[in-house]
């Protein structure tokens, strides 16, 4: 008899000792037999134990925390000295979900080695599993150099936040003759050696085409329903931001009218004198 945990992710699992942690090659197994799997951004403690309580088998602290947790337009602003402490949090609040830390822009285009010095910072400071990375061709010598030194690395293709004002906001990538240069992106970057390959904002049938193109596990955000697994920014799932969203996102909760309801409640007891009752009281 195994003793292999149940299917991650299909079934709520409470934490315990006698669980696993998930582990790389686990997600290449699970794109064998078919299993797709959810990957949630977070930031915190807090949100990361729901997450691994939840079944989430993936927990990415993305450099999204640029504009979620630190008031920023955009995700160029947020610094390697930022992003550390959220990924540390994340990671030690958890044990079953693979951790991954998101490269901030700025921190690993350089060269292979600047790209190896900040992950092992992530790795060796906040305890992160994996890292993530943005760009196609131009960054294969950067999963080369970490993937050949023992750091697994997701790439990121399709729109890419970090490039948004070279590629004039956000828009949907690889249509038409863009295709090509996408799927040869992806295989690029699995010869390179990364263990997966999220995908943004590219159609469905290109994505589904490039999920079975590769052996390695795609993860899609705006491509539809063909990839490996699909990631959701936590907050646009929870329904926290309000406003306008983009079309592949769900809300799956209306957090940001019950936690208005909770703070507008709070405020007229206090204003009342009635918060604290007597049951609140020593
Ligand atoms: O940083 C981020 O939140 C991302 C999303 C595409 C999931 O990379």
């Amino acid at each position: 008899m195994t003793d292999a945990p149940a299917p991650y992710g299909s079934t709520p699992l409470a934490t315990g000792p006698s669980g696993k942690r998930v582990r790389i090659p686990q997600l290449r197994q699970w794109k064998r037999e078919g299993h797709k799997w959810a990957m949630l951004t977070s930031y915190d403690q807090l949100t990361a134990t729901i997450f691994e309580d939840a079944g989430i088998p993936v927990l990415l602290v993305g450099d999204s925390a640029s504009n979620n947790i630190f008031g920023n337009d955009t995700t160029l602003p947020v610094t390697v000295d930022e992003l550390l402490p959220l990924v540390r949090a994340v990671s030690r609040a958890t044990w079953r979900p693979i951790v991954i830390a998101d490269l901030p822009f700025g921190s690993y285009q350089e060269s292979p080695e600047q790209c190896f010095r900040t992950a092992a910072r992530f790795m060796k400071e906040a305890g992160a599993h994996a890292v993530k990375i943005e760009g196609g061709l131009e960054v294969v010598p950067q999963v080369e150099k970490l993937a050949a030194n023992g750091i697994p690395v997701m790439a990121h293709i399709g729109f890419t936040p970090q490039a948004e004002h070279q590629l004039g906001g956000y828009r949907i990538q690889g249509r038409g003759p863009d295709a090509d240069r996408l799927m040869a992106e992806a295989k690029a970057l699995e010869r390179a050696g990364a263990f997966g390959i999220l995908i943004e904002m590219i159609p469905g049938e290109l994505a589904t085409a490039i999920t079975a193109s590769v052996d390695i596990p795609t993860v899609g955000i705006g491509a539809g329903v063909g990839c490996d697994a699909q990631v959701l920014v936590w907050q646009d799932m929870a329904g926290l931001r309000s406003g306008n969203l983009p079309r592949f996102v769900k809300q799956y909760a209306d957090m940001r009218t019950t936690l208005h309801g909770a703070a507008t409640d709070f405020a007229a007891e206090v204003s009342a004198s009635e918060f604290p009752g007597p049951a609140h009281t020593f």
